[in-house]
């Protein structure tokens, strides 16, 4: 990839994985017409592909020498993080989780084509992660079999029971919609709840790249604590711009939380405090890189981003 600056990076790289999700999404005959239609609405329909250009710049961080194959490398881990992040938004916006009509700018897939084609399309994106992964082929030394086995367990337990099901689990627990349970969340919950249903699947995506491209472990231990800090701040934020931002910026619905009661860092918080934590997630997160020697790459300037965003 070659020397950019964050933006361009960035841009360089969502184009990249775009253009390999575009490739990937199953055709007819091969699945259903309908199936690969509304695939295609779900997963081609912008976002912001955070997750993805995270696992080619963890990647990028620690090659060694060759940063263009690094990245090459990571980017079927980095189209299974966002087929399985695409999948953990289709179900969490049906009416059954937060009920939202709007994602992407467009009216959600459960608003055009029903919940049951919703809750399939999410199924077929959750396999389509791991297959995409397990098709390295049989040729591929056995270095890069090992490596990518490594990202599989990692992306299935972060986006499972341990992580972002886990998260989701309380979630709704907490918004009062799983009959015949109440849960109010203390801090410490809250911020576990954050960190499963949001953060766990961002420290996946990040070690991921770390790992494809063979990474010390030290390297990639840092790298996921570096990016469980960042997951926490990327959903506080989130938070907060539910509260600030309108549709119109954000693709999805304002204000929603607060109408269905969320458990979020701004009810507990404020706005002010849950910028302020936000804030000293990513100073973590910053402190975690220079004690690797990963201070002077891209993931800084990434970490900044996250914070300041609007969207
Ligand atoms: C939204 O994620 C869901 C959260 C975990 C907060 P993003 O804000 O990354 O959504 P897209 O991918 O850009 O649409
Ligand atoms: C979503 O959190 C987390 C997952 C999809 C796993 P939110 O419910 O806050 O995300 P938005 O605000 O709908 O994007
Ligand atoms: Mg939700
Ligand atoms: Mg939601
Ligand atoms: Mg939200």
């Amino acid at each position: 990839m070659s020397d950019t600056g964050p933006t361009a990076f960035f841009e360089d790289a969502r184009r990249r994985v775009e253009d390999a999700l575009a490739r990937l999404v199953p055709t007819a005959p091969d699945c259903p017409p309908l199936l690969a239609e509304a695939m295609r609405y779900a997963l081609l329909a912008g976002g912001k592909r955070l997750r993805p250009v995270l696992t080619l710049a963890a990647a990028e961080a620690v090659a060694t020498h060759d940063r263009e194959a690094a990245v090459t490398l990571a980017l079927p881990a980095a189209c299974a993080v966002e087929c399985l992040h695409t999948y953990s938004l289709v179900h969490d916006d049906l009416p059954a989780m937060d009920d939202d009509a709007l994602r992407r700018g467009r009216p959600t897939l459960h608003v055009v084509h029903g919940d049951g084609l919703a809750i399939l399309v999410g199924d077929a994106l959750q396999a389509e992660a791991f297959a995409l992964l397990a098709r390295v082929p049989a040729s591929a030394p056995v270095d890069i079999q090992r490596r990518t086995l490594q990202v599989v367990a990692r992306l299935a337990t972060a986006a499972g029971a341990h992580g972002m099901v886990g998260g989701q689990t309380t979630d709704l627990t907490a918004a009062g919609k799983v009959p015949g349970h109440t849960l109010i969340l203390d801090a410490d919950a809250l911020q576990r709840m954050h960190q499963g249903k949001t953060g766990a699947l961002i420290r996946a995506a990040a070690s991921a790249g770390a790992i494809m491209a063979g990474g010390s472990p030290t390297q990639i231990d840092a790298v996921d604590q570096w990016a469980a800090a960042v997951g926490l701040a990327f959903q506080i934020i989130d938070d907060i711009l539910d509260v600030e931002g309108s549709a119109e910026t954000l693709g999805k619905t304002a204000g929603k939380d607060a109408a269905q009661q969320k458990p979020t860092y701004p009810a507990l918080y404020g706005i002010d405090g849950s910028r302020h934590l936000a804030a000293e997630a990513i100073q973590r997160a910053d402190d975690v890189l220079a004690a690797a020697a990963l201070g002077n790459t891209r993931l800084v300037a990434i970490g900044r981003w996250v914070i300041a965003r609007d969207r």
